[in-house]
């Protein structure tokens, strides 16, 4: 009923999101409310998490000038994603999180715009975790646009990174990016945690990041949990600050390809440092 009389006061300004309409563009990596599509109005209920969660608005972090790092997990969200919140959130750190679209269940909406509440970014990683390259180009915009559609339905947040399933990218899959607005985000340090399945090896291979670079790992592996509270002790103890991969490249144009952000390069006035 709160919802039915919000509609009605908003219809008379703004039309209020029916449902067939596209909700309106949000800015880059804030998210909005989700269209009112039957969802019994859990978009305009207060958030969960809300005392504990950190400021989540956008950011202006110089990671020219400070030791800045971009934690990113993929092919969640899954069972274990929520507690990943929680350790980030214990550590104030902001990372991304590339989302497989055929893992997103009705359940994990909460999960997804938690993320979007706490300052995460949501990252494209396909429907179905195909290797891109092997795919012809009306399967390859599929693989990108489902997932795009569905994360913006249920959060209301334009993705404006994708990662390559393998980090497999050619000459087509940068033009789709491109197409559809999307930056090819890759990484520096591979934990490799799906294979060696121990939490000491994700912490000591991620924490050999040196600033500026993106680590990858899975949100979905119980011992790339298990490394986390380490992981971030000593990121802590180094000084780092958790930034998403936006906020390490400022923006991320769309089809470039990013694995890390070059002091030399792109911070001139390091030269202090
Ligand atoms: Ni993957």
């Amino acid at each position: 009923m709160r919802v039915g009389l919000a509609c009605l006061a908003l219809l008379l300004v703004a039309g209020c999101g029916v449902a067939s309409t596209p909700p309106a563009e949000p800015p880059a990596g804030t998210p909005a409310a989700a269209p009112g599509s039957g969802d019994g109005g859990y978009a305009h209920s207060p958030p969960p998490h809300q005392e504990s969660r950190p400021e989540a608005g956008p950011r202006d972090i110089r990671c020219a000038r400070i030791r800045c790092v971009a934690l990113t997990f993929d092919d969640g969200p899954g069972s274990y994603t929520p507690r990943v919140l929680d350790l980030l959130a214990r550590h104030r750190a902001r990372a991304t999180f590339f989302l497989v679209g055929e893992m997103i269940d009705k359940t994990d909406w909460p999960v997804l715009r938690r993320m979007a509440a706490e300052g995460h970014e949501l990252g494209n990683h396909t429907w179905d975790h195909h290797d891109l390259t092997s795919l012809g180009d009306a399967a390859l915009r599929r693989e990108i646009v489902r997932t795009q559609r569905l994360v913006r339905e249920v959060t209301g947040v334009r993705m404006r990174g994708m990662r390559p399933p393998y980090g497999a990218t050619d000459g087509r899959v940068a033009r789709e990016a491109r197409r559809l607005g999307l930056g090819q985000v890759l990484w520096a340090i591979d934990t490799l945690d799906w294979r060696d399945r121990v939490p000491k090896l994700v912490v000591r291979r991620s924490t050999a990041a040196k600033p500026g670079e993106i680590v990858l790992m899975h949100d979905i592996h119980k011992t790339t949990v298990d490394a986390l509270p380490r992981l971030l002790d000593v990121f802590d103890k180094k000084g780092f600050t958790y930034v998403t991969v936006s906020e390490l490249f400022g923006d991320l144009k769309p089809g470039k390809r990013y694995s890390e952000r070059k002091p030399r390069t792109e911070g001139k006035r390091d030269s202090r440092r």
